[in-house]
């Protein structure tokens, strides 16, 4: 495997939802290091187009790499995905036959140790996927208030212990700044009671993984592109998206559910006034997820799951 080590999610069922038409017109919206991109390549022919978009200049570096000797014209982009509309109309893209979303954080991102997004590793606070973005997790860290805190490591961590943790954070910093990664692992570690740290995972993770979607803003920007990449879709295109997080997992259940829905008429009206047609067929009531030996051979698949959804003409 090549240095920009990532070994992709559900990929066979990724291509088996996406259901690539050779000629066809595909959008990888986090293209990584292309482990899945190479595999959606090597089923188009020279009269197809695949697009990648990542906001990480390293991925967009190694994609160039691994797509280098594919038969399809391929586009590369360093580019948040919620500039899909923007991308598609500087493309003169009118309809895609196909979207992916592999969202969160590459292996390669977690291995590059000084990003900062590791509990493990000593490392300055920082955790931006893209490093044009002005924030970073010790900025965050250092200013937002005990509530805003409380609320992040809540939400997006489901931390039970958000509170203590968001209280002790501010007690440290105090003293002076936070700056690094095994700095606040520890500050965590103290806040939680050591009864509940005995069982469970590493009791940074949770903290980490909200810092790390507030800092990136990740959900917002999926709610956005979402709707964009639906609408972008031309009839019988599909859409495929994997998510790690159960809130996220929410927002693409949410969105395809709202594209798919029929009549919107209140329930007392007895017909139908409001003549609207579903959009969208879901594909996958239930979210799709990896077998027990995928995640035996590659642990970041366990939490992952996958969604797909089919625009109708
Ligand atoms: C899980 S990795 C994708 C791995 C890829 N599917 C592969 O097989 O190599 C997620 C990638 O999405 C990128 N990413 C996450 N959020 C993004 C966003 N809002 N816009 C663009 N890229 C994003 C990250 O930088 C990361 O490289």
């Amino acid at each position: 495997m090549s240095e920009y080590e990532h070994q992709p999610v559900l990929l066979n069922e990724t291509l088996h939802y996406l259901n690539i038409k050779p000629a066809g017109i595909y959008i990888d919206a986090t293209v990584g290091g292309a482990g899945h991109a190479y595999r959606i390549a090597e089923r188009l022919n020279e009269r197809g187009l695949l697009i990648g978009i990542d906001q990480d200049q390293a991925a967009i570096k190694a994609a160039q790499q691994r797509l280098a000797s594919v038969k399809p014209a391929v586009k590369l982009l360093r580019s948040n995905f919620e500039a899909l509309p923007q991308i598609a109309a500087d493309l003169k893209i009118k309809a895609a036959d196909g979207i992916l979303f592999d969202l969160g954080v590459s292996s390669h991102q977690l291995d590059e140790l000084e990003r900062g997004f590791s509990y493990k590793h000593e490392a300055p606070l920082d955790m931006r996927m893209d490093r044009s973005r002005p924030f970073s997790a010790a900025h965050l860290v250092n200013t937002a208030s005990v509530e805003e805190l409380t609320r992040i490591i809540g939400a997006y961590g489901e931390e039970r212990w958000a509170k203590r943790i968001a209280i002790f954070i501010d007690r440290h910093r105090r003293d002076g700044e936070i700056k690094t990664t095994l700095e606040l692992a520890e500050i965590i570690k103290e806040a939680i009671p050591a009864a509940a740290r005995r069982s469970g995972p590493h009791p940074a993770r949770r903290t980490f993984q909200a810092l790390r979607i507030a800092v990136n803003n990740e959900l917002e920007v999926l709610e956005t592109a979402l709707e964009a990449a639906i609408s972008l879709l031309g009839g019988g295109g599909r859409i495929v998206v994997i998510s790690f997080h159960s809130l996220e997992d929410r927002i693409v259940k949410n969105a395809f559910a709202k594209w798919a829905k029929g009549c919107q008429c209140p329930k007392e009206m007895p017909d139908c006034r409001c003549d609207h047609r579903p959009k969208l067929k879901v594909l996958t009531k239930k979210p799709i997820v990896p077998s027990a030996d995928e995640i035996k051979l590659n642990s970041r698949a366990r939490s992952s799951k996958l969604r797909s959804a089919e625009k109708l003409v």
